[in-house]
């Protein structure tokens, strides 16, 4: 038995190593693609941000992401997450970086490390820790021993832990790559001649660490040997790095944008998105990652900006609530599948590309072992086109491409689009008995903020002082306040209404009260953070005091600089006495500072204090209130969103974990928005938007995994004023499913493995899936084959339309799972022969 013991376990160890030696995967790059084990690949990668996720949601996202064909999963480091205070660190939770890379790991992926440290992502200050910027004789991002030094303290941490834990490739774990800086070529001319030397060093840097894995710096057009420079934009098809040696490869594809409180939601069209990525592998790309792929949310104060919303959800193919954006998810993974059926040809040889006419390209990737790999675009944005190649003709709408594994058939066409589509919404949650939505608040206490100063750290200096400075973003609030005496005969007493109090600020957001009372506010926009307000005042004879409230909404993330740019009241501030003309300045009296509230300093945001007041008067409608309630979690599995209506701006924490700022009045510019986007044509980032005229960010996520039961704590502090009684929860919901195939579109692309003759006798299908396994299609919204019109959510019939398409579908489709159909006149009658028709269906799921 002992001797069975000893073999066993010395069996097992052997096991052991050979596992942690031998399945280490040797990663390098030619001229053509990462090289992984001797093999050129051709990969497919998303980026999905750990901590706007919770651990919670993280196999489910990876999960998506792998069904969804990614071969990679992206992330940024966030170094201000990880290092709030110099040397102590913090890896839990959301936090929990090498916990996220295991899970890509066991979900058979492999993972880019973009360490950065600086990431811009639309976070926090662009990743920096705040204390960076108070060390002595510090300039970021350029050639500066003292930022130096602290970079590659954080980057060589990082790339340690790493190590420890055996996650890169070459030690057999999931990390293939890695990226120092971020986008520096776009700005470094701005720092002169110490940029390149920054750059270089930057790179010698990251190579000493010795991860075994290619880095890549992204945007950096000199990016030095062995560094791989690559693109990031809404299209990298032109794209050539810096060296016939190196890949082309595209480390952002912005598959839609991020928003800002006050400006209307970007979107990106599906046919768009997926154009570009076949525009990309078309022209010789091997590798392409989705910016975002699940986009997430910016818990806390973590978004940057300025005014970067709390959603982060980006139109990404999975959104916000870890919900599958239809057909946008399910497009895309059939353009990866496609992509991956020419994958043997397109590592195998150059791509040779010949015109077919005006806006007309043909590619042909051909090996001498006669594989042979087709991409025919048209890059047109008016008219469809009908090209020969090879002998054969092909219909080609405006700007797509068509996919031909073989040279000769067309697996994918990025317009024609098989995938169905789902209508999501947020389903108001109400009690059985149909009583207010707000029943599920079990009553509300509160604790006013005083307004000025009330903390005994208080300071008091001459002149205004810039915000940032002087809070180190400990907190999005500085009061400033100034106490002076009015003399009976002072013009401004006499001008009475007529006096006016002009504040200058840098930003972001300003409320000015008068002896205790609000007199005014204002608040800048993600395009210019300033703040400019006249404010109405009446002053009294004696003792006047004047209190500004500065807030800041995310610390700006990108351009050159971008750590210099202030915030707060930098001034002028003064007085304007407008009947008689004078003008008195008070930018250099003495002001009294207070960095953060009362409330931050009592923890009030835990809810756990004695100082909470439930009387029957609950304040309304009035500045600076801590509000707390408990409620029960929303019934179900559903993602959960809590509805801001009624209430102004602040922030909000569930059981002590904050679920970011709210700003539900902040409305949306009312122009800008089109009803419907034509993805014909070059995207930019203010092309197709939405949301004109409403509140920018209503709901906001509460994480499932932050909710017990009952019993749960919400606290908001609320700094306009509003009314928390009207606070609701929704749930998110896939409404219905749709789907809308014509007469034209290819064969599913499952099909190509299909044999010959299963293919030949395969048409156009019509595939619908509820979205969660225990579902099944519970009714025919609408159905129609011949001249539908109309998107998913709201078909109508058209000219013609076949009187069986109902019934038929309805009998394949009710009581099951999931249905096909086959899209053709010999499953639905003909209604209008030599019309070319579609099939166009909407279902809902139970
Ligand atoms: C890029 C940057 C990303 C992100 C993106 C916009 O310039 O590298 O971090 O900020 O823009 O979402």
């Amino acid at each position: 038995m002992r001797v069975m013991a000893v073999v066993l376990y010395g069996l097992f160890y052997l096991l052991a190593l050979t596992t942690s030696f031998c399945f280490g995967a040797n990663v390098t790059y030619d001229h053509r693609a990462l090289v992984i084990d001797g093999r050129r690949r051709v990969l497919v990668s998303g980026s999905i941000h750990y901590p706007r996720s919770t651990p919670d949601m993280w196999p489910d996202l990876i999960q998506k992401s792998k069904d969804g064909g990614l071969d990679v999963i992206e992330t940024y480091v966030f170094w201000n997450l990880h290092e709030p205070l110099r040397g102590k660190y913090d890896f839990e939770g959301r936090k929990d970086l090498v916990k996220f890379v295991k899970l890509v790991k066991e979900a058979g992926l492999l993972l880019h490390l973009r360490i950065g440290p600086y990431v811009c992502a639309e976070w926090n200050y662009g990743g920096f820790p705040l204390w960076l910027h108070f060390i002595p004789g510090i300039k970021f991002r350029t050639d500066n021993e003292p930022f130096k030094a602290e970079m590659k303290r954080f980057t060589a941490k990082i790339v340690d832990m790493m190590k420890q834990e055996n996650l890169y490739a070459s030690q057999g774990g999931p990390i293939i790559l890695s990226q120092i800086e971020n986008e520096y070529g776009n700005i470094d001319s701005a720092y002169g001649d110490g940029a390149k030397k920054y750059i270089n060093w930057a790179a010698t840097m990251a190579t000493s660490l010795d991860t075994g894995v290619p880095w890549v710096m992204c945007q950096q057009k000199d990016a030095p040997n062995p560094i791989i420079d690559t693109c990031n934009g809404f299209y990298c098809d032109q794209y050539t790095p810096n060296s016939n040696s190196k890949p082309k490869m595209w480390t952002e594809n912005w598959s839609g944008w991020f928003s800002a409180f006050g400006d209307p939601l970007p979107y990106r069209p599906t046919e768009d998105v997926a154009f570009a990525v076949a525009r990309f592998y078309q022209l010789g790309g091997t590798f392409q990652n989705y910016y975002m792929y699940h986009g997430g949310t910016n818990f806390g104060r973590s978004s940057g900006g300025p005014f970067i919303t709390t959603t982060y959800d980006y139109d990404a193919p999975i959104d916000e609530y870890g919900l599958l954006r239809q057909p946008k998810w399910g497009h895309l993974k059939d353009v990866h599948k496609a992509i991956k059926l020419c994958e043997e040809a397109i590592v195998a040889t150059d791509p040779k590309t010949t015109s077919l006419g005006s806006n007309l390209e043909a590619t042909v990737y051909k090996t001498e072992s006669g594989k042979c790999a087709a991409f025919l675009a048209n890059v047109g944005t008016q008219s469809d086109a009908t090209v020969k190649f090879n002998g054969n003709s092909y219909n080609l709408p405006a700007w797509s491409v068509s996919i031909l594994p073989d040279c000769k058939n067309v697996v994918l066409n990025t317009a024609k689009i098989n995938s169905m589509s789902t209508v999501a919404k947020f389903v108001r949650q109400s009690s059985e008995d149909g009583a207010k939505e707000t029943d599920a608040f079990s009553g509300w206490s509160w604790i006013y903020e005083p307004v000025g100063i009330s903390s005994n750290n208080a300071i008091t200096k001459p002149g205004l002082l810039e915000q940032i400075n002087t809070t180190a973003d400990q907190s999005d609030y500085l009061w400033y306040s100034l106490s002076f005496e009015m003399k009976g005969d002072e013009p401004f007493l006499k001008d009475g209404a007529k006096t006016v109090l002009h504040v200058d600020s840098l930003g972001h957001a300003l409320q000015v009260f008068i002896n205790g009372k609000v007199a005014g506010s204002g608040n800048g926009r993600n395009s210019n953070s300033k703040v400019s307000l006249d404010v109405p005042i009446s002053l009294v004879p004696g003792k006047n005091k004047i209190d500004l409230l500065s807030s800041t909404v995310g610390l700006q993330n990108y351009g050159a600089f971008f750590d210099l740019k202030g915030a707060g009241v930098t001034g002028p501030v003064q007085l304007k006495g407008l009947q008689n003309g004078s003008t008195a300045d008070l930018s250099s009296q003495l002001w009294t500072y207070q960095i953060g509230l009362k409330g931050e300093e009592l923890g009030l945001s835990t809810g756990s204090s004695s100082l909470w007041v439930s009387q029957p008067a609950l304040p309304k409608n009035q500045p600076l209130v801590w509000y707390k309630t408990t409620f029960d979690a929303p019934s179900g599995s559903s993602p959960v969103a809590l509805d801001f209506t009624g209430l102004g701006k602040g922030e909000a924490w569930v059981n002590g974990q904050s679920i970011g700022r709210y700003w539900p009045t902040n409305i949306a510019t009312s122009n800008g928005c089109t009803n419907s986007c034509n993805y014909r044509g070059s995207y930019s980032s203010n092309k197709c938007l939405k949301n004109c005229g409403k509140p920018t960010q209503l709901l906001y996520h509460v994480p499932r995994s932050w909710l017990q039961p009952s019993g749960n704590v919400l606290v908001l502090f609320e700094e306009a004023g509003g009314d928390p009684t009207r606070l609701s929860f929704a749930t998110r919901e896939v409404q219905s499913i749709c789907s809308r195939v014509s007469e034209s579109h290819p064969i599913p692309v499952e099909m190509w493995t299909a044999d010959e003759e299963t293919r030949k006798r395969a048409g156009p299908t019509l595939s619908l899936a509820c979205p969660h396994s225990d579902q099944v299609i519970s009714k025919i919204n609408f159905a129609s084959f011949g001249t539908p019109r109309g998107t998913c959510g709201s078909f109508s019939h058209g000219r013609c339309s076949s009187k069986r398409a109902l019934s038929i579908i309805e009998k394949a489709c009710i009581g099951s799972k999931s249905c096909s159909l086959r899209v053709s006149a010999n499953t639905f009658g003909d209604p209008c022969a030599g019309t070319a028709k579609t099939l166009a269906v909407e279902a809902s799921c139970a």
